[in-house]
């Protein structure tokens, strides 16, 4: 027999040490002490909240069986205010990666039932190494918090872990998709990084978020106000824009969070996801010739069109009920996804406003930094006039989504379907802000101002049968998207029904646009 021969022969003899069956067993029951998180009592006290646990609430956002968790052995070394007694394997949050609809996500859940879920130095490294995997991969981060905060008993290294994760939050900003469910509290500081992050979704009646709490503004400004009040889903989903949507249980928000993934890129480099589609995209709808009332002031739901358009009439919005004179969301068009931004005159008339423009500009800006394409539906009379608006600033926050569109360099599609006023047609990603293909419908108005209001104030000395006579002749003129088609401001007039192809065949053209500019350390944007 040969040397090389015996050596196999030897390499098949090998015995390799087995695992005890103690060892197995210690690293089973170490496992399940785990899993058990706080304890029993506690897991019933979460279920009796209405609220899951942090591992049921990976269950239901992952596949099944693909959540591979990291530090599950972790424990805190504090010694302080008899921490040495309180050690719980994980310390307090859940981590790791698994896949939703077989693509990957690195995930933390933070975990109630040990000390509150609040933040330990150790545990903030647990989340800061998934913030750091997912940026070494390229994977979108999901965030599930339900914490009291800051760990007390560890003063300022806990309030060094938050910093670290801001800190990544802030460089993950346009790498990767980031996603914050809030499920739970969410006070102090802590809110920051939601707040630094993409999208966040909350659940009506069990999370809340506040920089300081009730207690502390009785104290402070001796206002008498509850959780829910001061920081609810309904408050940030209506009132303050900080959270996208509010859903009634966990199970809701994180089937919604399953839902949303689907339309967003793993990272900015990757390109959108695709999915195969039934829905022709030369579709015709015969019904978008009829959806603008014969009267310009009567509103319409500009939410059939974006339903219209889109693939399987799949359109999923984000902050519908905050400044709801304006609509965003993603959709589909050949199995890709694009964002939407359309003005929506069942509020306001469709006018741009403070709020409207914030949602509007930050959406752009994400659709822009993850190479989504971007479809405007216009119909905006103007700016909302009043005091109000002015003294809060409208002229700078304006400005946000005329910069947003202006900065982007995705593909840019716009439809005008009614009015485009003044400045407003401008800031709604016009040919000026370097709209790649823009449209009119047939009917659609393209002017400074509407037709009376232009006529009042060129004909005011008119007498009254004159002055309709030359309102009349102003409309016929202005009222009409030919005058601005004719300027080459719009690229081509279309009839409502064959939207859905025209914006197919547009986004197929511009699938490689390119756009190169000037190196510059970053822009400046109007905050
Ligand atoms: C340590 C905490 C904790 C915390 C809760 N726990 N919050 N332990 N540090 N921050 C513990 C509780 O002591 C309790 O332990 C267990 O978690 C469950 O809390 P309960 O109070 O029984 O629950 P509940 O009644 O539902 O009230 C939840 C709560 C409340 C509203 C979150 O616990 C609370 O007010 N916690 C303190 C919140 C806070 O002030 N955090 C610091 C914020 S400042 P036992 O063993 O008794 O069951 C901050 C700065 C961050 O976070 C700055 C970043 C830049």
């Amino acid at each position: 027999m040969g040397l090389a021969l015996l050596e196999v022969a030897s390499l098949h003899k090998t015995t390799y040490m087995k695992l005890k069956p103690s060892i197995v067993q210690q690293l089973e029951e170490k496992r399940r002490q785990a899993r058990l998180g706080g304890g029993q009592e506690r897991i019933d006290a979460q279920h009796t909240k209405g609220k899951l646990t942090a591992r049921e609430r990976l269950e239901v956002l992952l596949d099944p069986d693909s959540f591979e968790e990291y530090g599950m052995f972790v424990e805190h070394r504090s010694h302080d205010f008899g921490m040495e007694n309180k050690r719980n394997p994980g310390d307090g949050v859940v981590t790791g990666h698994g896949t939703i609809n077989g693509r990957l996500v690195f995930v933390y859940s933070q975990d109630f039932t040990v000390l509150g879920g609040s933040l330990s130095e150790t545990n903030a490294k647990k989340i800061c190494q998934i913030q750091d995997m997912a940026m070494k991969v390229g994977a979108p981060l999901i965030g599930i918090n339900d914490s009291g905060g800051a760990r007390i008993q560890e003063g300022v290294d806990s309030l060094g872990g938050y910093g670290e994760i801001f800190w990544r939050n802030v460089h993950a900003s346009g790498v990767v998709p980031q996603i914050s469910l809030i499920m739970g509290p969410c006070a102090g500081g802590a809110v920051y990084s939601p707040a630094l992050t993409d999208f966040t979704f909350m659940v009506k009646g069990s999370s809340y978020m506040f920089v300081t709490g009730p207690d502390v503004v009785k104290t402070v400004t001796h206002e008498e106000v509850d959780s829910e009040t001061l920081g609810g889903a309904s408050t940030h989903t209506q009132r303050t824009g900080v959270a996208d949507l509010a859903f009634d249980n966990d199970i809701d928000a994180l089937l919604q969070a399953r839902r949303l993934f689907n339309f967003i890129p793993a990272n900015n480099r990757e390109g959108v996801p695709t999915r195969s589609t039934m829905d022709p995209s030369d579709r015709i709808d015969l019904s978008l010739n009829t959806l603008i009332p014969d009267n310009p002031n009567k509103p319409y739901d500009m939410r059939e069109l974006v339903m219209s358009i889109v693939d399987e009439h799949d359109f999923f919005e984000i902050q519908p009920d905050y400044a709801k004179n304006i609509l965003i969301g993603f959709g589909r068009i050949d199995g890709a996804s694009i964002g939407i931004i359309a003005n929506q005159p069942m509020f306001l008339a469709g006018c741009l406003d403070i709020e409207a423009s914030r949602k509007a500009a930050r959406f752009v800006r994400f659709c822009d930094a993850f190479s989504i394409p971007i479809v405007t539906f216009v119909d905006v009379p103007g700016f909302l006039p009043g005091v109000d608006q002015e003294h809060n600033g409208i002229i700078k926050h304006g400005a946000k989504l005329l910069y947003a569109y202006a900065e982007a360099t995705v593909p840019k599609i716009t439809v005008i379907t009614r009015k485009a006023y003044g400045g407003a047609y401008i800031v709604m990603n016009s040919k000026h802000l370097k709209g790649d293909i823009n449209y009119a419908w047939a009917n659609a108005e393209i002017a400074v101002m509407g037709a009376k209001g232009a006529a009042e104030i060129l004909f005011k000395n008119s007498t009254n049968g004159d002055l309709e006579k030359k309102t009349a002749e102003y409309i016929d003129k202005f009222s009409t998207p030919f005058v601005a088609a004719s300027r080459g401001f719009i690229d081509d007039v279309i009839r409502p029904q064959n939207t859905r192809w025209r914006i197919s065949r547009a986004l197929s053209l511009l699938k490689n646009k390119k756009v190169e500019r000037p190196w510059r350390k970053h822009d400046n944007l109007p905050l």
